[in-house]
């Protein structure tokens, strides 16, 4: 039988609860109508618990790119000083936008697979005392590591007057991520990954000393420009078009977030994901890329030595339609990405798991057959021990 949708793993884009699904396909309204304005009144206060801040959190369309110029272009002028910590692709990505604003970057290359140590930040601050901001990512999806951003936010705090901007791009929704009380300035996101949305909005939330830094920069700037958003979001109003279906899903989303308990629930929801997939891994003989301290709780990447793969991606696609992710840049063919974040629960990393186990076979990997599964069934039951108490 051909599956009529796939099981999708990668990290982002995530699958979509069939309620979201439901609530998206709405008939259209007016986006300067009351309608939408309501919508946006409804939807704009309840995103702040998501990213656990006071501040505004602005809604652009665009992907979460869109997301990390606009905390670029916002907060800086050519010229200024900037640190960008860089332990994959999206670092990198980072740094290229900062260098196509033609700000003076200085990078903190980290060996993908490993997190930056806060003590190098600060080291590198130091060197460079006139550093406007430091550009951070959460959990960089390229390879499964989470920075330690609290640290890395309140050490950049202690010692410097600099910004802290963080794409959290794999992460809000899916990890721990307390803006406010961390001292992170400005916290970006997309809608693709843990906020269980398909691609298409990007989330922008600032501090006050962001607001400040925003309002004095003199770059010239349009589409992007956060004072426009700012400005009419009181209102329940955007500058330009949103993404009125988003947003209807984006409604929903919230209301799965709240039921489920808020945001910390989720979390854990995502951490219980995280340790059942790595302890299955290390019971396959399967190698981690990541350690256990500096590993992601939305995405677990494997780095195979027995066997390619890429050949593993295809047998999965091909035989359960099971989509996982590849590596990126140089380490394209030698890792593979398992996304558990969104709309993910444990009854799916059993599913691919046991899935993963056949394709093990297949593969000649030599392991103990079922020895995965018994394994993420014990961080289960594990991690689950106090609710049932
Ligand atoms: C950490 C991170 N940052 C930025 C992006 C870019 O987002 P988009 O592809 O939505 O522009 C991604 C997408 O995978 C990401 O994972």
């Amino acid at each position: 039988m051909k599956p009529e949708w796939d099981l999708l793993h990668t990290p982002g884009p995530t699958p979509i609860p069939p309620s979201v699904e439901r609530a998206m396909n709405q008939p259209m309204i007016g986006h300067r109508g009351q309608k939408c304005k309501d919508l946006i009144q409804s939807v704009t206060p309840r995103l702040k618990p998501v990213f656990k801040t006071e501040g505004d959190v602005l809604i652009l369309t665009g992907s979460g790119t869109s997301a990390l110029e606009s905390a670029v272009v916002n907060t800086t002028n050519p010229g200024d000083d900037v640190i960008v910590v860089v332990a994959g692709s999206f670092g990198d990505r980072f740094a290229k936008i900062c260098e196509t604003y033609e700000l003076n970057v200085h990078r903190i290359d980290i060996e993908w697979g490993k997190a930056v140590a806060v003590d190098q930040v600060e080291q590198v601050l130091r060197e460079q005392p006139q550093t406007k901001a430091v550009f951070l990512t959460h959990s960089e999806t390229s390879t499964g590591v989470m920075h330690p951003i609290e640290k890395i936010a309140e050490r950049v705090n202690q010692v410097s007057d600099a910004l802290v901007l963080v794409d959290g791009v794999s992460s809000v929704g899916g990890a721990v991520l307390d803006m406010d009380r961390f001292g992170i300035d400005l916290l970006v996101t997309g809608s693709q990954k843990a906020m269980m949305l398909p691609p298409g909005l990007a989330f922008v939330a600032m501090s006050e000393r962001a607001w400040e830094r925003i309002q004095e920069t003199s770059r010239p700037r349009f589409y992007l420009d956060l004072r426009a958003y700012q400005k009419r979001v009181g209102d329940g109003q955007t500058p330009f078009t949103p993404a009125l279906s988003l947003l209807f899903g984006l409604d929903e989303v919230l209301n799965l977030i709240e039921e489920e308990g808020g945001i910390d629930r989720v979390a854990e929801r995502h951490q219980l994901m995280q340790q059942m997939t790595r302890k299955a891994c290390r019971a396959l003989q399967l190698p981690l890329l990541v350690s256990d301290e500096d590993a992601s709780t939305t995405v677990t990447s494997i780095r195979p030595e027995t066997f390619e793969a890429e050949q593993l991606r295809k047998l999965a696609r091909e035989e359960f339609g099971l989509v996982l992710a590849g590596g990126q840049n140089h380490m394209k063919g030698e890792i593979f990405r398992i996304g558990h974040m969104g709309y993910s629960r444990p009854a799916n990393v059993l599913q691919y798991i046991s899935i993963l186990e056949i394709l093990l076979k297949r593969l000649g990997h030599d392991f103990e057959p079922g020895a995965g599964s018994a394994a993420a069934q014990e961080a289960y039951l594990e991690g689950t021990r106090e609710d049932q108490a």
